[in-house]
């Protein structure tokens, strides 16, 4: 099973590339089909195939930085120990998710982000690596990402500074 695997063999094993965001993905699946921009919601400015999927992985000690896309985004449970999505709504409010398999922790093996809200990842204190998986539709474009600039985020949530710290390069 998984439980004598390192985080290398994963990376090794799916061909993942670093992702701009922190951490390693591999693209698994893009749909043949696509939607045309005039069907989809006008923040959307091209094509896009009806849906994506990717493997993540991020190790202790890495972090995917705050970004946002333009969809939900499904996050899936796979291997290694608990990863915390860290979620920046609106209206202010922090929301820190956990993916994982201990349920009777509170961790869930999906949990939904929602899109155009700022968030971030990294996995739980004293965890080694998390092997997970992101679904989107629309499929994932770089065009729909955006990767946060820690002043402005600090500046449009003041009360949330040290998270934003810790969980920005940029
Ligand atoms: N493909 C490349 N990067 C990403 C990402 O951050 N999320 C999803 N769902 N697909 C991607």
């Amino acid at each position: 099973m998984f439980i004598n695997k390192v985080p290398n063999d994963f990376i090794r094993q799916f061909d993942m590339l670093p992702h701009p965001e922190g951490g390693w993905y591999k693209e698994n699946y893009r749909s043949k089909e696509t939607i045309a921009s005039s069907c989809l919601p006008e923040e959307f400015n091209g094509t896009r195939n009806f849906s994506t999927a990717i493997y993540f992985l991020l190790e202790n000690g890495n972090f995917s930085s705050f970004h946002r896309i333009k969809s939900d985004e499904v996050w899936h449970f796979y291997a290694g120990g608990p990863l915390e999505i860290f979620i920046l709504h609106n209206n202010g409010q922090l929301e820190v998710m956990t993916l994982g398999s201990d349920l009777s922790a509170g961790e869930l093996f999906q949990q939904v982000v929602p899109a155009n809200v700022w968030f971030a990842s990294k996995p739980k204190q004293g965890v080694v690596f998390s092997l997970v998986g992101c679904t989107v539709s629309p499929g994932f474009d770089f065009e729909d990402f955006e990767m946060a600039q820690r002043d402005e985020l600090i500046h449009q949530f003041p009360q949330h500074q040290d998270i934003i710290k810790r969980l920005t390069r940029q």
